[in-house]
């Protein structure tokens, strides 16, 4: 089935950008062909999954409230009215809670990773309460890592001290940039100082791990901007540091006000996404396993090294959260607060989209697509998971992408050669199934047939 579909497959990408909510653009099959979920499904296919005794199970919880938009960001998530909002929020996610409670049981969790939105949001009475439903309802006793996401004007020394009681062992933190212009530009309510006195704050209340993301590419930013930024993020020294090339999906103010990055901007974007790895590559940072760059492995993210390494499943609650049971499929609640409202009320669940595998194979492809952007994927790792000799079953599809120079096979792994994550996500489709890559084409607007292979530097600047 592998001929030249460059173009289609770019077509592909990009109706997944339009249509992305969560931020997997990189999932098989694009969650733009995936079907309604049935909830009783999802259930039985949990139940069974538990019942083989699985280990290493995460939990992804979603706060979709913060106290302004970004400019830029891509993620689902409301401006706060009101703090009796995130109550009444709380309330539907401990009925969700209840509702999986059960299924879990025998489970314990091995990580937590609550994100958003601004988690850091909530009040020391909520969070106490968040904390105290997870616990209560779940078995956390052998967890090794507790994430949680923050905005730094949204901290206080009283709420890092509250984290750590809870568990918390590293800190998300969104600086994006130390250029305090920018920020206000870009419509955040975060500045440079209050990094500054929530970095030092934290690491007083002694959070083990913090992480800090930086935003590159934006309209307005500066090399020379970036450049200071980084140089800042090195002296503070934080454990990870993810430098996130601007992606415009249509949740960013960016596209919702019709603006389109132009080809240069996305060169600038490479740029500086380059630069910043080669300035903490110098400060000593490393590429953690299944990571950015960090400085140890333990800092790294679990659940994704977890699902990477081991395919092991993780429980999304909340909106807008995305599950996934090995060995079955994957599934996502409603991104919408109403709708996630009336799931819960009315079904017990705010499940919204799901995708079963319909074989082995299938779930290989899904495997291969999510783990390949690591670079490395050893062979035996993928025969101890899913018992099959991956030269055999995707036989096609490597020797074509050997041939293209995208990827390298070596008896012992496969390895990527692309390296800008646009480019990545097209030459990834090539391993997509021909029913998928039907279903797909059906879903797309009519387009034009182009034989040509679409040059590299096309591929490169994806907006994505
Ligand atoms: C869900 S946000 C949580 C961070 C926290 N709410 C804050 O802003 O301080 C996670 C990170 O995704 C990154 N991000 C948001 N929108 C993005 C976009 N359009 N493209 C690339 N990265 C983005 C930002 O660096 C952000 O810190
Ligand atoms: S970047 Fe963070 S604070 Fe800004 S809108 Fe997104 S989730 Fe909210």
């Amino acid at each position: 089935m592998v001929k030249d579909k460059d173009y289609l497959f770019k077509a592909i990408t990009e109706k997944i950008s339009q249509t992305d909510f969560v931020g997997f653009p990189f999932y098989y099959p694009p969650i733009f062909v995936w079907h309604k979920a049935k909830p009783e499904e999802i259930k039985t296919a949990w139940k069974r999954t538990i019942n083989k005794g699985i280990e290493k199970v995460g939990m992804y919880i979603h706060l979709p409230f913060c106290l302004s938009r970004c400019f830029f960001c891509r993620f689902p998530a409301h401006q706060i009215k009101n703090s009796a909002q995130i109550d009444n929020y709380l309330n539907l996610l401990e009925k969700e809670v209840k509702f999986y409670s059960k299924i879990f049981k025998s489970v314990s969790f091995r990580s937590l990773y609550v994100g958003g939105g601004t988690p850091s949001l909530l009040n020391q009475t909520q969070l106490k309460r968040f904390f105290e439903i997870i616990y209560s309802y779940f078995d956390f006793k052998k967890c090794i890592q507790v994430v949680f996401e923050t905005n730094p004007n949204t901290l206080s020394y009283e709420k890092l001290k509250l984290l750590k009681k809870y568990k918390v062992s590293r800190l998300n933190m969104g600086v994006q940039t130390f250029d305090d212009k920018l920020m206000k530009k870009w419509g955040r309510s975060s500045s440079r100082n209050s990094v500054y006195k929530s970095y030092q704050e934290a690491r007083k209340a002694g959070v083990k791990y913090i992480n800090f993301d930086i935003m590159c590419g934006l309209p307005g930013q500066t090399l020379k901007s970036f450049r200071e930024t980084m140089k800042e993020v090195i002296k503070l020294s934080p454990d990870v540091v993810h430098v996130n090339p601007f992606f415009p999906n249509p949740l960013t103010g960016f596209s919702q006000q019709g603006k389109r990055l132009s080809k240069k901007e996305m060169e600038k974007r490479e740029e500086m996404n380059d630069l910043g790895r080669q300035m903490l590559l110098s400060a000593g940072y490393k590429f953690l396993q299944f990571e950015d760059l960090g400085k140890k492995d333990e800092a790294r993210n679990i659940q994704i090294a977890d699902t990477i390494e081991h395919n092991s499943p993780f429980l999304g609650l909340g909106m807008a959260a995305m599950s996934h049971i090995s060995g079955w499929g994957n599934y996502l609640n409603f991104p919408d607060l109403e709708k996630y409202k009336r799931g819960i009320l009315e079904n017990k669940s705010p499940a919204y989209l799901q995708c079963k595998y319909r074989n082995k194979i299938e779930e290989i492809r899904w495997y291969i697509m999510n783990s390949l952007r690591y670079y490395l994927l050893p062979k035996k790792r993928i025969y101890k998971l899913f018992g099959e000799d991956i030269d055999k079953v995707l036989k096609e599809e490597i020797e074509y992408l050997v041939r293209r120079n995208k990827i390298i096979n070596r008896p012992a792994y496969l390895q990527s050669k692309v390296s800008n994550f646009g480019a990545y996500l097209i030459f990834s489709k090539y391993f997509y199934s021909k029913e998928i890559v039907k279903n797909c084409q059906k879903k797309l607007e009519p387009i034009k047939k182009r034989k040509k292979i679409i040059s590299n530097e096309e591929l490169k600047y994806t907006p994505l």
